[in-house]
């Protein structure tokens, strides 16, 4: 199939061997046109024995969504491997790739859906399998929960009509939830993306349905001219499948490899925001902040390089009382002390301890304001009370001990 960039052709992907898949740039392309800061232009095809190169698998559905397109498009082509579905789901992805057949041009053209309906109705199952449905073959969005990316232009008052025509991509994310499995996970991330917000951190605008069974997030990769912005998660920063998300540490694998990547000058700044959502991740007790939950953005492959928005901020540890971290910090998965994420701000980003202290205190104090918003949505959505009042714990427990330093 073909790759493209930027709108723009960059090469050929075509399965190779038994299992794997082959790239190739197109003779002649600018830099510029790489699929990846981490795959420069070459004359020699980029080669994988298994599956794609993380670059073309950074956005495959898992989960749910990829079991839904399974069964749907499985009896079309007999087998259903990961090319497969990038060909399905190419044409409309997270960032600024697209794929299409290799006669095919571009064509992203996602259905319209109005974002203020998901939002206010109240949700039977009929409403969320229609959804799932329609808009499952134009979600090229990775991620276990189910989701979807939907286009409401009109809820992007800030966007300019001009190219409204040529581009009709996708403009928001709805994430829905296993209701039985994770009650009320919309919720709970509602207010752990609240509490990002509060400790000054990126976050794109998002809403939660007034039923509580959606969350609905801005695209933070979408330009007010309606293109796209390169996004590359962690995984593919670190030459990692999928399936490797988990592997790795918060030293190395996040900080150090953002630093290596990261261009700037902005470079303190973003390595601080990087640091802070790190320790709001331990301190909401999140054990699922791995590889793919932080990325980078770019508006040009050889320009600025800075840190993604917030996104997938979940207190786990309501739905997994003995959840621990994602990836190891010092060595462990257990949940820091204060003084671990210490060292980790000291030797990092060369923080100074009263630096870390103040940063470790506004998550706090992000914390504490946030508690009192949740009181008050129990108060008015008893539904959410047992969730709530554990998600206040957590945070509470969090908060002592990976936020207060011993001598403080
Ligand atoms: N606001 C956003 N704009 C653009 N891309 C986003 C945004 N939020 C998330 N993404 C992309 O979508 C992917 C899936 O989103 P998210 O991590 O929230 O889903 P999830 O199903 O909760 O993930 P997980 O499998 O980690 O539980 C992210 O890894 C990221 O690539
Ligand atoms: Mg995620």
């Amino acid at each position: 199939m073909k790759v493209w960039t930027d709108d723009a052709e960059a090469g050929l992907l075509d399965r190779f061997g038994n299992r794997g898949s082959t790239f190739l740039y197109l003779a002649g392309s600018l830099a510029a046109r790489a699929v990846s800061v981490t795959m420069p232009l070459r004359l020699p095809s980029w080669n994988t024995e298994f599956g794609l190169l993380p670059i073309f698998e950074m956005n495959l559905p898992e989960g749910v969504l990829r079991e839904r397109l399974r069964l749907a498009f499985a009896k079309a082509t007999g087998t259903f491997d990961d090319v497969d579905l990038l060909g399905i789901v190419g044409r409309s992805q997270v960032g600024r790739i697209r794929y299409t057949g290799d006669t095919e041009q571009l064509d992203e053209d996602v259905p319209f859906q109005s974002v203020d309906e998901i939002l206010a109705r109240r949700r039977d199952d009929g409403l969320f399998r229609h959804l799932l449905e329609k808009f499952a073959p134009s979600s090229g969005i990775s991620g276990v929960q189910p989701k979807i990316l939907v286009r409401d232009d009109s809820a992007l008052p800030r966007m300019t009509d001009r190219l409204s025509e040529s581009h009709r991509g996708a403009t928001h994310i709805v994430k829905f939830w296993e209701q039985n499995e994770y009650p009320q996970l919309a919720a709970n991330e509602y207010f752990c993306l609240k509490v990002a917000e509060k400790c000054r951190l990126d976050v794109p605008p998002f809403r939660l349905a007034e039923d509580a069974l959606a969350l609905v997030v801005d695209r933070f990769d979408l330009r007010p001219d309606r293109t796209y912005r390169g996004f590359e998660d962690f995984c593919v920063l670190n030459a990692r499948r999928t399936d490797q998300k988990y592997r790795g540490s918060y030293e190395t694998s996040i900080m150090k490899r953002f630093a290596q990547f990261a261009r700037s000058p902005h470079l303190g700044e973003d390595l601080e925001r990087l640091f802070t959502l790190i320790v709001v991740n331990c301190a909401l007790r999140n054990g699922d902040a791995h590889l793919k939950n932080f990325g980078i953005v770019y508006d040009h492959l050889e320009g600025d390089v800075r840190l993604a928005p917030v996104y997938d901020l979940v207190t786990t540890s309501v739905y997994l009382p003995n959840d621990s971290l994602a990836l190891t910090l010092n060595g462990t998965t257990k949940w820091p002390a204060a003084n671990a994420l210490q060292r980790l701000g000291e030797t990092q980003i060369g923080a100074s301890p009263a630096q870390i202290r103040e940063i470790l205190q506004r998550v706090r104090d992000a914390i504490w304001a946030t508690a009192e918003e949740v009181r008050a949505y129990i108060h008015d959505h008893p539904a959410f009370a047992a969730i709530g009042n554990r998600m206040l714990q957590q945070w509470a427990e969090g908060a002592t001990h990976s936020l207060q330093m011993a001598s403080a």
